[in-house]
C-alpha cells in the first residue's frame, strides 16, 4: 500500500479526505466551464435543497411504492408536472397520459422500446413468426441522430434497427422516415433535439404517418424536454401530436436535478401497463415494477421532486431564457469565426461545431483541434466523430456544446476562447488513424474480425491513444490529453475493431 492509497478500517475523516482528494481530478460539474455532462442551472439553492432531499429519502427502497408511500407521492407530482410541460394534459388528444419515473433517459429509452415491442408482439403473432421464419425480427426505426440508447435497445430487446440517414446537414427527411414505415415496425423515434446536431425530427409528420399506420411513435425528449416547453419559436414536437404514443423527458438533464432521474410517459394505461414487468411465479414477494431495476434509490427522485417544487413552470422558463441568450450569442460569434460553422439548424439548447467546408482547406477549423485547444483555456467541449451512413452519405466529425443557464456568464470568455482556439488550429487537417489501421491490418483485423482484450490493447498504445493507467491503488486512469487521435479511430476504423478499442480503453481506465 502506497501513501495514496486508503486501508479498509479508516478513520471517517480520512476515508473523505480520500474522497475530496480523488474529486480534484475531475472535470468542474459547476460553472459553466464543462460544456456536456453537466447541467448546472447557477442556483446554488437548488443544490442545497436536492443534498437535504436527497437525504431525507436515502434509507427508502424505491422497489415498493406501497410500503413506502411518500415513494408514490413524489412520483405523482413528477408525472404530472412533466405531463402537462409535454403538452399530455388534454385528454381530447388521444387519451389519457400516464407514466413513471425511471433512473434515466437510457433507462427511459430502453423501457420506451420494451413496451412498444411488447404491444407489437400482442398484436401481431403471425407476422412475429413468419418473420421469425426468415431469422427476421421486427424493426425499430430510428434516424443516424437517434440517442444510441435505441441501439442498445435494438440489442438488448431483439429488433432490428432501421437506420434512416439523414441530411448532411444533419437533418432527417419526414419522408425518408414515413417510408420505412410498415407492419413489421414495431416503433418509430423521432427526437426533440437529437443531440449530436440539437435539431428537431420532423415529430408532426412522423406521428401522423404513425398514427395512420397504427405504429407506435416515440419522441426522444430526454435532452431537451424540460428546456422546450419554454424555448421560443419551436415546431409541436411534444404529445400534443395525437400519433405520439410515448414521450421521455430527463430531469437529470434540463431538469437541474442530481443524476438519477427521467420520466417516461405513454399515451393510455394499456400502454403504459405493457412497461411493467410482473412475476407471481417464484417462491418469493409478488415482484411488480415498471422498471429495470429491482431494489433502488429514492434519493435522486427526491431531489427532483424537491427542485421542480422550488422551481415550478416560471422557474425553468427563466432558466429557459437564460439559455436561448447564450444558444444565439454563440451561434453568432460562430457565425464570424472564419473556417468553423454550426451544423444545420438547432433549436434548443445543443448545437454542434464543424468545420466550414465552403472555404479552402487551409482555412478550415477541424472541430475536434479546437475541442482539444479550447480544453487549453479551460472548457471542455465534446468531440463527436463522423458518420458515413448506410447511403453514402458523411455526416460531418463535429465538436458538440450543451448549453446551460451558467453558460451565459462565462460567454465573453467563451467566445474568446472559442475565436482564439480557431486561430491556433485554422488550417490543421482531421487527425489521421492511418497508423492504427495498418497495425489492424498487419494483424489481420476487419470488419469481420475484432481483436482481443490483449491485442486492442496493444494497437491502443502503439499509436498513442492509450489512457494513462493508474499510478497507484484506487486511482483512476486518465484518457490521453488530446482526443483528436482517439476520435479518428472511432471514425476510421471499421465499426467492430473501434468499438473493441474503445470497449478496452474504458474497461482498463476502471480496472483494479
Ligand atoms: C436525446 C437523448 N436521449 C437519450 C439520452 C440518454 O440519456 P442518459 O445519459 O441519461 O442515459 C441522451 C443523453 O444525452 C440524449 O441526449
Amino acid at each position: 500500500m502506497t501513501e495514496h492509497s486508503l486501508t479498509y478500517g479508516s478513520e471517517p475523516g480520512e476515508v473523505l479526505a480520500r474522497l475530496r482528494d480523488l474529486r480534484e481530478f475531475d472535470a468542474p460539474t459547476h460553472g459553466g466551464r464543462v460544456l456536456a455532462y453537466v447541467y448546472d442551472s447557477g442556483m446554488g439553492e437548488l443544490d442545497h435543497l436536492a443534498s437535504e432531499a436527497a437525504e431525507a429519502a436515502r434509507s427508502l427502497n424505491g422497489l415498493d411504492p406501497t410500503t413506502f408511500p411518500s415513494i408514490a407521492a413524489m412520483e405523482q407530482d413528477l408525472v404530472s408536472f412533466v405531463r402537462r410541460a409535454l403538452g399530455g394534459d388534454d385528454r381530447r388528444v388521444g387519451g389519457r397520459v400516464v407514466g413513471s419515473v425511471t433512473s434515466g433517459g437510457t433507462e427511459s429509452c430502453l423501457l420506451a422500446v420494451k413496451t412498444a415491442r411488447d404491444l407489437w408482439r400482442d398484436a401481431n403473432p403471425e407476422l412475429r413468426v413468419a418473420l421469425a421464419r426468415e431469422s427476421r425480427m421486427p424493426r425499430l426505426v430510428v434516424t443516424s441522430t437517434t440517442h444510441a440508447a435505441f441501439h442498445k435497445a435494438a440489442q438488448l430487446f431483439d429488433l432490428e434497427i432501421d437506420v434512416v440517414p439523414c441530411e448532411l446537414d444533419g437533418s432527417v427527411r419526414a419522408s425518408s422516415i414515413v417510408g420505412r414505415l410498415g407492419d413489421d415496425v414495431a416503433l418509430v423515434v423521432v427526437s426533440a433535439p437529437a443531440y449530436p446536431s440539437g435539431a428537431i425530427d420532423p415529430v408532426s409528420e412522423v406521428s401522423k404517418a404513425a398514427l395512420a399506420l397504427g405504429i407506435s411513435c416515440h419522441v426522444d425528449a430526454c435532452f431537451g424536454g424540460l428546456a422546450l416547453p419554454w424555448w421560443p419559436d419551436t415546431q409541436t414536437w411534444d404529445l400534443r401530436n395525437p400519433g405520439v404514443t410515448s414521450i421521455s423527458a430527463d430531469l437529470h438533464k434540463f431538469g437541474y436535478a442530481p443524476k438519477g432521474t427521467s420520466v417516461l410517459l405513454h399515451r393510455g394505461r394499456t400502454r403504459h401497463r405493457k412497461q411493467f414487468f410482473a412475476t407471481t411465479e417464484w417462491a418469493g414477494y409478488p415482484v411488480v415494477n415498471p422498471t429495470l431495476l429491482g431494489s433502488r434509490s429514492v434519493s435522486p427522485t427526491a431531489a427532483a421532486w424537491a427542485i421542480v417544487h422550488r422551481l415550478g413552470a416560471a422557474g425553468y422558463r427563466r432558466l429557459t431564457a437564460s439559455c436561448a441568450r447564450s444558444a444565439h450569442a454563440i451561434e453568432q460569434a460562430v457565425r464570424e469565426i472564419p473556417g468553423l460553422a454550426v451544423w444545420g439548424s438547432p433549436t434548443g439548447p445543443a448545437m454542434a461545431l464543424i468545420a466550414d467546408e465552403s472555404v479552402p482547406e487551409s482555412e478550415r477549423v477541424d472541430p475536434h483541434h479546437l475541442a482539444d485547444e479550447i480544453a487549453q483555456h479551460g472548457f471542455q467541449i465534446q468531440h463527436q466523430p463522423g458518420l458515413t451512413q448506410s447511403n453514402g452519405v458523411r455526416l460531418p466529425h463535429s465538436a458538440h456544446l450543451t448549453i446551460t443557464p451558467v453558460t451565459e456568464r462565462l460567454l465573453p470568455e467563451f467566445i474568446a476562447a472559442l475565436r482564439d482556439s480557431a486561430t491556433v488550429v485554422r488550417g490543421t487537417p482531421q487527425a489521421s488513424a492511418s497508423i492504427a489501421l495498418a497495425a489492424m491490418r498487419a494483424l489481420g483485423y476487419s470488419e469481420e474480425r475484432a481483436p482481443s482484450p490483449a491485442a486492442a490493447w496493444r494497437i491502443l498504445r502503439l499509436v498513442g491513444a492509450a489512457p494513462k493507467l493508474p499510478q497507484h491503488p484506487g486511482e483512476g486512469g486518465a484518457l490521453p490529453q488530446k482526443m483528436a487521435p482517439l476520435m479518428a479511430l472511432a471514425e476510421q476504423l471499421p465499426a467492430p475493431v473501434a468499438q473493441a478499442l474503445l470497449t478496452e480503453l474504458l474497461a482498463r481506465v476502471s480496472e483494479p
